[in-house]
């Protein structure tokens, strides 16, 4: 199996938590190796996931940027940047994480961006799950960083701007043709149905809902005291549901 799973969303409906909570899913069902992959330059994945990042690929450009001699002259600059990704691996229990960062230099994020998705190209295939946590909005779309896809999980939360911006990101995926498997819908926070009203808005992205997660006081609190989903009990019911969208995942797919 090689399954590239991506989520996307805007600000703070829930994207990093869920993709944490993907990792824990896919790690308790002991599909290994796993690579998650912290997309997002104000990045948090690390917390969420309890790992400590020393070295982020944007930092690893700057150490280059202010030392180009770090870099043997025999190796090309992308040769050398991926072995240096490849040692900033941060391993744990079958799961590699690899943190974006940001870039402070004065290129702009392409050229990281670049790297991202050639390194991803690489060495993804390597691992049976790969988890995309990207930052808010519809940029890291049109920049086409993750590469192909075969997962897009649009993170909503239940209210209409929510779904307003499940269909930008659906309008998006269509004029850019993204190599993307198949998309669906994740509602977060949400309790019980829709309305119908609601329901009739969400449908026109044209997707699937595939999971209600319940507001989780627990998440809430760990994500204060900074605590890890690894420590979230089983029985928590935003857990409880992560694991169920997991086991619809793997039920459908081929890859
Ligand atoms: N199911 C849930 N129950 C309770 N709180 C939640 C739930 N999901 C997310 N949260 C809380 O909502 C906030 C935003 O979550 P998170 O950081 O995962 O969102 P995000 O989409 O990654 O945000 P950003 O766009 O800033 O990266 C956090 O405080 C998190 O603890
Ligand atoms: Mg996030």
């Amino acid at each position: 199996m090689n399954l590239r799973i991506a989520l996307a969303g805007k600000g703070g409906t829930g994207k990093t938590t869920i993709a944490a909570l993907l990792c824990r899913s896919l790690q308790a069902r002991k599909i290994k190796p796993i690579l998650a992959v912290d997309a997002d330059p104000n990045s948090c994945l690390a917390d969420k996931l309890g790992l400590n990042v020393e070295r982020t690929v944007g930092a690893i450009r700057e150490e280059l940027r202010a030392n180009p001699n770090a870099k043997p002259a025999a190796i090309s600059k992308n040769e050398w940047i991926e072995r240096q990704i490849n040692e900033s691996l941060v391993e744990a229990q079958g799961l590699d994480l690899l943190a974006m960062g940001r870039q402070e230099g004065p290129d702009c994020y392409c050229f990281i961006n670049n790297l991202l998705r050639e390194y991803l190209g690489k060495i993804g295939r390597q691992y049976q799950a790969v988890v995309i946590d990207n930052e808010a909005g519809l940029e890291h779309l049109s920049r086409r960083t993750d590469g192909r896809v075969d997962i897009m999980l649009v993170i909503c939360q239940p209210t209409l701007s929510g779904a307003k911006t499940a269909v930008r990101i659906m309008e998006l995926v269509r004029t850019l043709q993204l190599d993307i498997g198949g998309c669906h819908l994740v509602m977060n926070q949400c309790e019980g149905r829709l309305s119908a009203d609601l329901a009739a808005q969400f449908e026109r992205t044209g997707l699937e809902n595939l999971a209600m997660i319940p507001a989780d006081p627990a998440i809430a609190d760990y994500d204060v005291s900074g605590r890890s989903v690894n420590d979230l009990p089983a029985n928590s019911p935003a857990v409880a549901a992560v694991d169920d969208l997991v086991a619809k995942l793997l039920e459908r797919s081929t890859v």
